[in-house]
């Protein structure tokens, strides 16, 4: 049975059935219809209204019912929810009704995902439009686009550090083409996901403009301190995100003669939530962009949007109420609306973000990393312990499935599963960056150390999936063995990314066997930060130095060939994902599905043949004959089934 991991209660009190009942009788009768669009429209606003209100209200009092102006921002947020709603388009509110009468539609087969920059890939928003045929023939139902947003000049993580939800950066084109290229996804089936960064604002945003001339209502959207008291206080329990780049989480504002939280670069500021104002500003930011045709929106770093003095300010329970009054606002405005969670934390709190009152969608960190790891010990013991005691979620809630990502690779796993099977977490994890920086003997990977902290050692790790696979190394050693071998490691992991439940994600470069780019070293405001080195410029595409002409087209090929096969097969959909225990170290194995509609996938993570039993095959597939999808090859269950170094299959039962 499934036990959702649940996060700390904060008490309500006994009667707050009654509390929402007299707030409902006393703010409902000045919402009028006309403000959410009048007739039909506004009728269908209040009717989710209606539904919704209990856990909107339940939500935003647990974050605010102490505070002596709960009440005037609750009528002030839904006054600005039925504005938004007037506003929203006739098609995005037919997309809104076909999606709630569909509401599984994220868990099909047929979504397969794509991330990509819109600069770095196409040049702006309208050449990306362009790429959409490319993308159908990769399969690609669901394309997320990197921040494109305003943000300053110079250095801002990536976009990362937003200065206006409002506006596109300038040289990526305009909020009309973000709507024309929505509609455009939209009319060839492609759903539109976009970053949503709301821990945090660039310190060029309006807000943080205000502030900084010393606005009291603005200072108050962030988190101010006249002197180092408090932060060095709170620094003593806080983690260092970016210790390469600064010490402690706070940045002094000369113009105020203020401190401010800064929890990831000095000039990202973080939002202080413990304003309602500020989540009724950012509720709204939420939607409008919503109104551009948005279908996803990742909710970028939610571990750290609460802080609490002697805490870790990550993962407080009220970080989730935050994204789960989000939610409700979106149900009521924009139902056909999901939110992603991008938190990058401990599997357990990774979890708690997932539900269908919080993010219905979440990255699957522990699977990528645990890949990674699996790759270089050879051994799938971790992986397939961690996956058989984590993968399971809300069944209305789907993984997304990744290899690579802009981010870099943390080892994030739990030490206490690690300790089950007698592996040292913190030993283990030195191992890795030492094997991925190509610092291990034999190490094939070509990764970048990031981030390296000289208190406690700790890092992560940067580069391609080919770099980092070992392509880069066996184009160097001029070996087309080693070649040959990075390839299939590619088509391995991101194999089991496609079939496993869930979402895959294909960090568009990838199907190229795109190397790491080292002109970051060269670039000013990159080079202190190498996660450039797997951000590299896709326009020349085949044509780049960073990309083999033969490696791309076998790759490629693998894509567009995975693509087709999941949009196909049913299997690959809403059904569950199991892991009976399997004989072999090497081998990550697992079982989609149920009855006579199964599949088994097996993925071989070393470079040496495997066999595998048929009798472990029959007993997982119950069949007398299987077919690998992959290849087109049928097999019945007389012989042992060999595994090549680093092979995938995807056998599929075949019946009679
Ligand atoms: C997210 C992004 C990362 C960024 C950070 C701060 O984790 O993925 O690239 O640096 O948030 O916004
Ligand atoms: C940390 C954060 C994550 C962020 C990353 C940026 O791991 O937990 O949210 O993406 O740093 O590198």
């Amino acid at each position: 049975m499934y036990q959702p991991k649940t996060i700390p209660e904060i008490p309500l009190p006994d009667d707050i059935d009654r509390r929402e009942q007299l707030t409902r009788e006393r703010i409902f009768p000045r919402l009028t219809k006309s403000e959410a669009g009048g007739g039909k429209k506004a009728e269908i606003f209040y009717e989710r209204l209606e539904t919704e209100f209990p856990r909107l209200f339940r939500t935003l009092y647990h974050l605010y019912g102490n505070r002596y102006d709960f009440y005037y921002h609750l009528e002030d947020l839904l006054h600005r929810m039925a504005g938004i709603y007037s506003e929203r388009s006739p098609e995005l509110r037919a997309r809104d009704l076909n999606k709630e009468k569909n509401p599984d539609w994220y868990k099909s087969e047929k979504m397969v995902g794509g991330i990509c920059y819109v600069d770095l890939y196409a040049g702006d928003l309208k050449k990306l439009k362009k790429k959409i045929p490319y993308f159908k023939e990769l399969g690609l139902t669901y394309m997320h686009l990197m921040p494109f947003f305003r943000c300053p000049e110079g250095e801002s993580d990536g976009g990362y550090a937003v200065s206006s939800y409002r506006h596109v950066r300038k040289d990526l084109g305009t909020m009309d083409d973000l709507e024309e290229l929505a509609t455009a996804f939209h009319e060839h089936g492609i759903n539109l996901v976009v970053d949503f960064i709301n821990n945090h604002t660039s310190d060029r945003f309006k807000w943080a403009e205000e502030a900084r001339r010393g606005d009291p209502d603005y200072m108050e959207h962030y988190y101010m301190f006249p002197d180092r008291t408090l932060p060095d206080q709170y620094d003593q329990t806080l983690r260092a995100i970016f210790p390469e780049v600064r010490h402690g989480n706070f940045t002094r504002v000369d113009e105020i003669d203020r401190w401010v939280w800064t929890t990831f670069h000095s000039y990202q500021w973080d939002l202080n939530y413990r304003n309602p104002a500020v989540f009724n500003a950012i509720a709204e930011e939420l939607l409008v962009l919503a109104n551009r045709g948005v279908d996803v929106l990742r909710m970028d770093a939610v571990a750290f949007t609460w802080k609490k003095m002697g805490t870790d300010c990550e993962n407080l329970p009220e970080a989730h109420y935050i994204l789960q009054a989000l939610n409700a606002v979106a149900s009521v405005v924009c139902p056909g609306l999901l939110l992603k969670s991008e938190a990058i934390v401990h599997p357990d709190e990774v979890n708690r973000y997932i539900g269908s009152v919080e993010c219905q969608l979440s990255y699957n960190p522990l699977l990528m990393a645990l890949s990674w790891e699996s790759l270089a010990t050879r051994e799938t013991k971790l992986l397939a312990h961690s996956m058989k005691h984590r993968f399971q979620i809300d069944e209305n809630c789907s993984w997304v499935n990744y290899v690579r990502c802009h981010d870099d690779i943390g080892w994030t796993f739990s030490d206490e599963d690690a300790a089950e099977l007698g592996i040292h977490g913190n030993d283990h994890r030195s191992f890795l960056n030492r094997f991925y920086s190509g610092r291990f003997p034999g190490s094939f990977a070509r990764g970048v150390p990031f981030q390296h902290n000289p208190e406690n050692d700790d890092m992560r790790i940067c580069g391609s999936a080919a770099s980092l696979t070992g392509l880069e190394k066996g184009l160097e050693d001029n070996s087309s063995n080693d070649i040959d071998l990075s390839i299939k490691r590619i088509e391995m992991m991101y194999g089991v990314a496609y079939s496993i439940g869930g979402i895959p994600l294909l960090y568009l470069g990838d199907e190229w066997g795109v190397l790491n780019d080292y002109s970051y070293l060269e670039t000013p405001g990159k080079v202190h930060d190498s996660r450039w080195a797997h951000r590299p410029d896709l326009r020349k595409g085949a044509k780049s130095d960073l990309v083999v002409n033969d490696v791309a087209k076998r790759l490629t090929a693998w894509f567009k060939k995975m693509g087709a096969i999941r949009s196909s097969e049913p299997v690959m959909g809403n059904t569950i994902t199991r892991f009976p225990d399997q004989p072999d170290p090497h081998l990550f194995t697992f079982l989609r599905g149920q009855g006579a509609e199964k599949l088994l996938v097996i993925a071989n993570f070393s470079e040496f043949e495997r066999k595998l039993h048929n009798d472990w095959i029959t007993d997982q597939l119950h069949a007398v004959s299987y077919r690998n999808l992959l290849n087109g090859e049928h097999r019945s269950v007389h012989n042992e089934l060999h595994v090549d170094p680093y092979q995938i299959l995807w056998l599929k039962p075949v019946s009679g």
